[in-house]
């Protein structure tokens, strides 16, 4: 089963992305965590994609494309997948089509996050993010057992850079403009299930579980 996860910052893609991919074997690759970690490391791609993320833009589709295939490529063969933060424009989406179609790969469902816009901001003001592990915690919703402490690993929480307010209105005026516009794309192929994430994460992992049992899943 290979699968994409699309909708707004905040809407709780990459909490969902590591219970689908525990419940069905899957390996969940975020676009958005590989950047961050290209960026501590510094590399190249870190170096191009830093300006982008920090202003709450997008990188450019080349950089991100590149990334997101490679990543794709180095999966064992027959490995399913989740997409989490990828595609982000019609022609990301273009080129993962001509990209798993070259590779014999098919996508079996885009799931649809919708979550309004109060409920955005107040989500990415209470996340946190182990500075070690990238698992993400709610002071709000979903907090640790200790405060800014860890669950899984025991190091300390941080707030992303790009949680700032003034950066988060350009992530969404970013995400109505430029990839909003995929949810016709996938609508049109027949791939697009709508998932309600105003709900608890349990719920939201009962809907998507439903919609993947419909595909066989
Ligand atoms: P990325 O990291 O992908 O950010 P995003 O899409 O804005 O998504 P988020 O990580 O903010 O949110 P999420 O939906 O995963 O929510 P989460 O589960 O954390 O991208 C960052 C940047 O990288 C972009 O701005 C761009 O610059 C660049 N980039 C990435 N991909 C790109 C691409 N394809 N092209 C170009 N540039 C790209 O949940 C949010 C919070 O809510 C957490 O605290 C969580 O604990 C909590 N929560 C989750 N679910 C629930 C629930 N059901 N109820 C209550 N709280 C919940």
């Amino acid at each position: 089963m290979n699968l994409i996860l699309l909708g707004p910052p905040g809407a709780g893609k990459g909490t969902q992305a590591v219970r689908i991919a525990e419940r069905n074997r899957l390996t969940a690759l975020s676009s958005g965590d590989i950047l961050r970690g290209e960026i501590r490391a510094g590399s190249d791609v870190g170096q191009r994609a830093a300006p982008f993320v920090q202003s709450g833009g997008l990188v450019p589709d080349e950089i991100i494309t590149a990334v997101m295939l490679a990543g794709l490529r180095r999966l064992p063969a027959g490995q399913g997948f989740i997409l989490d933060g990828f595609p982000r424009t019609v022609a990301q989406a273009e080129a993962l089509t001509a990209g798993l179609a070259a590779a014999g790969i098919r996508i079996d469902a885009v799931l649809n996050f919708h979550l309004d816009d109060a409920q955005i901001v107040r989500r990415i003001a209470g996340r946190r993010t182990c500075g070690s592990c990238q698992a993400t915690y709610n002071v709000h919703f979903l907090p640790p057992r200790s405060p800014d402490v860890c669950d899984r690993c025991g190091s300390a929480l941080v707030q992303r850079a790009d949680d700032r307010e003034d950066v988060v209105q350009n992530r969404l005026a970013t995400y109505r403009q430029q990839t909003a516009p995929l949810v016709d794309y996938y609508r049109k192929i027949g791939l697009l299930k709508n998932i309600d994430a105003a709900a608890v994460p349990e719920h939201v992992e009962q809907q998507v579980a439903r919609v993947l049992d419909g595909l066989g899943g």
